[in-house]
């Protein structure tokens, strides 16, 4: 019932035209009827309450964005390796979208998405855990693709596929390149490639190695980004020191 060239990622694809939230419909869906094949993915062309980090709401127009959920078992990741699964879904997404742009998509650290130093999209991970496992992980995704304009507050700082390239773009077509690289990266981080995959993480990451002015509790100062730890904390040097931030701890402004 698919023509999506992978293994198991995308195998069982399930188009909805309205729904809360992908993230939830999946988590249910699991819970419902396992079990669940591994890849099972939900895209729906309308979220009514989408959610993204941090509590915060995902808003999209209908039609004209992909918002996707992907259901996968990492059963083999070590509870202290969980970042690993956030940088191989990261790349795999950035590198999809790249593949329909004339430069690299970045990520911006733990996991947005970013092009042109705006944002194209997010990423929300809700892992299920039995005792120290990770039983099974949503994986969901939300891009900005043939969506034309955005409304004030979030002109300055989203894009979108659309306004890179200036024609729309079959949503199908991105996802199917999505599917290839989750299972790419998947596969990876499966058979433990942790330095490849952190390797492949800091070269995508945006202003790595760069200069950057930051702001953290109303204070702004300048920062390098220097790596990022197994646990997925942020390394940074600011004044010739090493300091290391955790998720929202800084927010970044702009480049020297
Ligand atoms: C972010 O805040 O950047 C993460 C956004 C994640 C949005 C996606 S859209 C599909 C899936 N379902 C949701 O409710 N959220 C994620």
């Amino acid at each position: 019932n698919n023509t999506f060239s992978t293994l198991f990622v995308g195998q069982n694809f399930i188009k909805l035209k309205e729904v809360d939230s992908t993230n939830n419909y999946l988590k249910n869906l699991a819970s419902n009827s396992e079990p669940l094949p591994e890849g099972t993915v939900i895209m729906a062309d309308h979220q009514f309450a989408g959610r993204g980090q941090q509590e915060s709401v995902w808003q999209t127009v209908p039609g004209e964005n992909i918002s996707a959920s992907i259901y996968l078992k990492p059963s083999f990741l070590p509870l202290n390796k969980q970042f690993f699964l956030n940088m191989a879904v990261s790349l795999a997404v950035a590198e999809a979208l790249s593949s329909f742009l004339p430069h690299p998509v970045k990520v911006k650290w733990p996991n947005d998405i970013y092009y042109n130093r705006k944002k194209l999209g997010g990423i929300l991970i809700e892992n299920t855990l039995t005792g120290s496992t990770i039983k099974s992980a949503v994986v969901g995704i939300g891009l900005n693709i043939n969506q034309e304009e955005f409304t004030n507050d979030l002109a300055e700082k989203a894009t979108s596929l659309y306004q890179i390239l200036h024609k729309q773009v079959d949503l199908e077509l991105v996802m199917a390149k999505i599917f290839v690289y989750m299972e790419k990266y998947y596969l990876n981080l499966k058979s433990e490639r942790y330095s490849i995959l952190q390797k492949s993480y800091l070269n995508r990451l945006l202003n790595f190695n760069t200069v950057a002015t930051y702001l953290q509790n109303g204070q702004v100062f300048e920062g390098i980004i220097k790596g990022v730890e197994d646990s997925g904390l942020l390394i940074m040097e600011v004044d010739q020191e090493t300091t290391t931030f955790n998720f929202k701890e800084i927010e970044y402004i702009h480049t020297k």
